[in-house]
């Protein structure tokens, strides 16, 4: 079935290219007609798109029926070729591929949906379409019933039209011992909220304010919940309080969203085997010149014993360009890990390896975090090209960062894992 589909493509995208006069009558060809949205592309849409684009929910248009998706053929088919939707940068060519909840394209699906719009974006057979997917986001938690919900301090009303709000909320967990942490999950209100919130980052702070808990929990459009792997967790203090990093933006009708943090804790008094961490791996001395398109920024990471690398997040602002992340281990050999190499601030998103793909790394490897900014005007989200950037809080200054959920291990428990994925042939990264 996949075979012929993709012989049937590769028909039509051959008489595209070489013969141009037939290619303006390709939706009459046998190959092009083949294709066609209720058997083809609706499965598609259903899994990398309708996620967000249906009603209620972040993105500007639904894309769940043929007639709302027909007038976007040409839309659709240009932002996934250049794969700028579904959201999801990380370079599909660099390192390591397997990610948890990866909604990105395969080459085939994208020259599914760019030979589809370009012979005519046909209907099909109706009867051809996959059942709707079913959507339970009515309140319900992923997770489980959460042990614990901690509320952002306040319910922020987003106006029909303003300027996109960046800030930081602080509210108490009321926690009053110490608790390991299972699996996590942030919800914006329901009846529209998702539509509103960006994106919200938690933080754990202690008594006085310290980001000493690191990262709790990352929201962005489409998420559901984090499960730490079995045997590991993080662990909130008593007397944490949470900082919520959250970016609003209007949708041309006034919505009110307060952001609640669901948190599963292993029973009283269990502690898992390794402690998930995370660090911000931040080169903070940025000199960035005006007008520059490139320019670079290092920082570095030493993991003192041997590490599980469970998931990075890149973070710069609207200059930020691209990420590459890599391991320099204590032979100085250089290991590439991934690379975000479109990076886009609207999108804050956390890449999960799987836990057969997560990088373990011996005692003593450097993390290194390489990162690029674009000060030019070809930069369309740059604030102003003319003026030379430095590290800062505010949206115009820039960050350069990527955030890195890891656990230690010890040298016995990296020896027998690195062993078992030698077995397997499938030691670390590119070396696969
Ligand atoms: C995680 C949520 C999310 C997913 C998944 C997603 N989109 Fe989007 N999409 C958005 C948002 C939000 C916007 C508008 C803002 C932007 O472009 O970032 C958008 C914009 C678009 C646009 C441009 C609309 C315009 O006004 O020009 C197209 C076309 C599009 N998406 C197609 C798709 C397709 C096709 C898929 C699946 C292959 C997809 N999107 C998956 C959230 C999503």
């Amino acid at each position: 079935m996949a075979i012929k589909t993709r012989s049937a493509l590769c028909t039509a995208v051959l008489a595209l290219a070489a013969a141009p006069l037939i290619a303006q009558t390709a939706g009459k060809t046998e190959a092009a007609r083949d294709i066609t949205f209720s058997k083809d592309i609706a499965p598609v849409m259903q899994r990398a798109c309708q996620n967000c684009h249906r009603p209620n929910n972040i993105a500007p248009m639904s894309l769940l029926t043929y007639k709302e998706v027909r007038p976007w053929a040409r839309a659709i088919k240009e932002k996934v070729a250049e794969r700028s939707m579904p959201p999801w940068f990380v370079d599909h060519n660099v390192g390591i591929k397997e990610f948890k909840d990866d909604p990105s394209l395969t080459s085939d699906e994208i020259k599914l949906i760019a030979t589809w719009a370009d012979s005519g974006a046909h209907e099909g057979n109706p009867a051809d379409m996959p059942p709707p997917r079913h959507f339970d986001d009515s309140g319900r938690w992923h997770i489980g019933t959460p042990d614990l919900i901690v509320q952002s301090p306040v319910a922020f009303t987003v106006k029909a039209k303003a300027t996109d709000w960046w800030g930081n909320l602080v509210a108490e967990t009321g926690l009053t011992e110490d608790r390991y942490i299972k699996a996590v999950e942030t919800k914006p209100s329901p009846n529209g909220g998702a539509r509103v919130l960006h994106h919200s980052v938690q933080t754990m702070l202690d008594e006085e304010g310290n980001p000493d808990g690191g990262t709790l929990n990352e929201y962005a459009v489409g998420k559901n919940g984090d499960y730490f792997p079995d045997g590991s967790g993080k662990l909130m203090r008593a007397g944490s309080k949470l900082q919520f990093n959250v970016h609003y933006h209007s949708v041309g009708e006034e919505i009110t969203d307060q952001v609640s943090q669901g948190v599963v804790f292993y029973p009283k008094g269990y502690v898992p085997k390794h402690v998930v961490r995370t660090v911000q791996v931040a080169s903070t001395d940025l000199d960035i010149p005006a007008g520059e398109e490139n320019a670079r920024s290092d920082a570095y990471f030493k993991f003192e014993k041997a590490t599980k690398v469970t998931g990075f997040m890149p973070h710069m602002h609207n200059r930020g360009k691209a990420e590459c992340i890599e391991a320099i281990y204590p032979d100085m050999r250089v290991e590439p890990l991934n690379c975000v190499s479109k990076f886009n601030f609207g999108w804050q998103i956390v890449y999960n390896y799987t836990d057969d793909s997560a990088p373990i790394l011996p005692a003593g490897t450097i993390l290194h975090v390489i990162n690029w900014h674009d000060n030019s005007t070809k930069n369309a989200g740059n604030p102003d090209a003319r003026n030379w950037v430095g590290y800062g809080e505010r949206t115009n200054d820039e960050m350069s960062k990527a955030w890195v959920n890891f656990y230690y291990m010890t040298d016995e428990e990296y020896k027998s894992e690195m062993d078992a994925r030698k077995a397997k042939k499938r030691p670390l990264t590119s070396t696969r």
